[in-house]
């Protein structure tokens, strides 16, 4: 019947991802356009600011990517952190980069600790078009830019295999529900340091 109510047509379950994807989805589009519009790429100076946005957050997360206990979930879980990558950035380009003392996430809550590194993961993915920016300044993945260089394997199967693990992990729906407030807190988190360091 052309008109059958929508709810009863039968659709595939979501997957995890999907969920994540779908509850996050304002939020980085607010947060792409806010960034956009702070100009990341006009200057070196300006560059170093988005920097400092994408240190204070994966010093949030690193302590995530060393737990014993996600790494259970995405075995390659440490070689994936980007602390040390963006800390070079920053003194490539000049930048010393100070002692952090307030960390945002609690690594003990594991389901909300995923949604945090789907965040950050997922940020790899657009990092694709902020790499052709950092060209443009004089910046490349073995200067300045070494924290958006593609994986060796490609950004696309990278992800995937992060993705997959994530699906795969054996969590109740409560610990769904954590996971997607841990990515919305991740997203929010990362709003207020560009609202703190990066000027319109
Ligand atoms: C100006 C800055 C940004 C731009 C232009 C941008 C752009 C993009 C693009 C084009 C994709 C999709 C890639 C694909 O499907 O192949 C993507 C995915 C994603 N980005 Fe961003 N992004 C930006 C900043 C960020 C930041 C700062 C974060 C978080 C810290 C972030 C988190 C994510 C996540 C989680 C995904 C994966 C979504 C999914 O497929 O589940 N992005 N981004």
């Amino acid at each position: 019947m052309a008109d059958a109510a929508p709810d009863l047509i039968d659709r595939p379950a979501e997957s995890r991802v999907q969920t994540l994807r779908r509850a996050t989805h304002d939020m980085h589009e607010r947060l792409d356009a806010r960034i956009m519009q702070a100009q990341p790429f006009a200057s070196r100076a300006s560059y170093i600011r988005f920097l400092e946005v994408q240190r204070r957050f994966h010093a949030d997360v690193a302590p995530l990517y060393a737990d014993a206990r996600l790494q259970l979930v995405a075995p390659d879980l440490a070689a994936r952190a980007k602390l040390a990558l963006i800390e070079q950035d920053l003194r490539d380009l000049g930048a010393e980069p100070a002692p952090l003392t307030d960390p945002a996430v609690d690594p003990s809550d594991l389901p909300a600790a995923l949604g945090w590194l789907y965040v950050a993961e997922g940020s790899s993915l657009g990092a694709a078009f902020l790499l052709k920016e950092a060209l443009k300044l004089g910046l490349d993945p073995d200067f300045g830019a070494r924290h958006l260089a593609a994986h060796p394997e490609g950004r696309g199967l990278h992800w995937r295999r992060f993705t997959q693990a994530l699906d795969d992990a054996p969590l109740s729906a409560d610990d769904d529900a954590r996971a997607v407030a841990g990515a919305a807190a991740a997203f929010a988190r990362v709003r207020a340091l560009v609202d703190d360091l990066m000027p319109k």
